[in-house]
Parts: structure tokens; sequence; C-alpha cells
């Protein structure tokens, strides 16, 4: 089965209230864990950037669910890459919180200070997951 990596952003509902954030994680550490999927997400109360990781069955059959989540909306891929190793070993779903966003961070992988993975290229949302991991620890979930 091929690795592939996937790419979006989103932004939050109207519905969406803070408790969601914990049950979204809790979710998607139990699915991917069954199905070998790996990835980081980030969020700033406003918008959501994600990567997963995995089979390309397994990444797409996820992204299909996330799709159809009403607790976010304008939901755009970023990046669609098929992948000889995968970055997130370990990370069930990294997750990397607003506090961590400083503006420096923000500034290395934007033109703009502020988060906003909108107008971010595609490989700019990479490099900005991947320095995440420095950031949060491996296994939160545990
Ligand atoms: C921002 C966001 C990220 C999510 N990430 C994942 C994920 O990585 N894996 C996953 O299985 N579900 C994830 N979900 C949840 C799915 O949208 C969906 O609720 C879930 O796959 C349904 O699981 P269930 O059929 O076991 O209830 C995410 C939802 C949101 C809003």
């Amino acid at each position: 089965m091929y690795l592939t990596r996937l790419i979006y952003t989103s932004t939050i509902s109207a519905s969406f209230s803070a408790d969601d954030i914990e049950d979204i994680l809790t979710t998607a550490r139990k699915n991917n864990s069954k199905n070998n999927v790996t990835g980081m997400l980030c969020f700033n109360k406003k918008y959501f950037l994600q990567c997963l990781e995995g089979s390309r069955t397994a990444v797409n059959n996820t992204y299909h669910h996330i799709l159809n989540d009403q607790r976010h909306t304008n939901i755009i891929m970023l990046d669609y890459k098929e992948i000889t190793t995968r970055d997130y070993t370990g990370w069930a779903m990294g997750y990397m919180p607003e506090s961590n966003l400083t503006t420096a961070f923000t500034l290395k992988y934007s033109g703009v200070s502020s988060f906003n993975p909108y107008d971010m290229l595609g490989e700019s949302a990479h490099q900005m997951l991947l320095a995440m991991k420095e950031l949060v620890p491996v296994n939160q979930e545990s």
C-alpha cells in the first residue's frame, strides 16, 4: 500500500464549541491508531491545519469523514503527495495548541504574522507542521 500525505485547512463552524477539540482528538487518535494513520493537527480557535499520512486508502477514507464533519467548514486541500517515509511515526495525531503559535513561528512560514493557513503555500504548511514536531511531545495521547 502506497504511503501518502494530505494537508488541509478549515475554519470552525458557528456551532463549534471549545470542548469539541478534546472530542476530535480522542476520536482521531482512536481511529487513526486502528487505521495506521499518523499526523499533526494545529488549531488557533479559528482555523485548523492538519496533516494526515498513511496508506492511500486510509488517508482518503479519513479525509472523507473529515469533509463531512459539521464542526468545521470551508475545507481546502493544500497539499497531497505520495511519500516514501512518514514524518509522524508515533503521533496517532499530534496536537499543537495556539499557545505555541508565536509571531516568529508564524512569520517563518507565511507573509503575515497571524496564523492563516489559507494564505500559505502547501509546502510552507508542510514545513510548518514538521516544525511542530519539535514543539509538541510524542505520544501526547498516553
Ligand atoms: C479538524 C478535525 C480533524 C479531525 N481529524 C480526524 C482524524 O485525524 N482521524 C479521524 O478518524 N477523525 C478525525 N476527525 C473526526 C472525523 O471528522 C469524524 O468525526 C470521525 O472520523 C468519525 O468517527 P466515528 O465514525 O468513529 O464516529 C476530525 C474532525 C475534525 C473537525
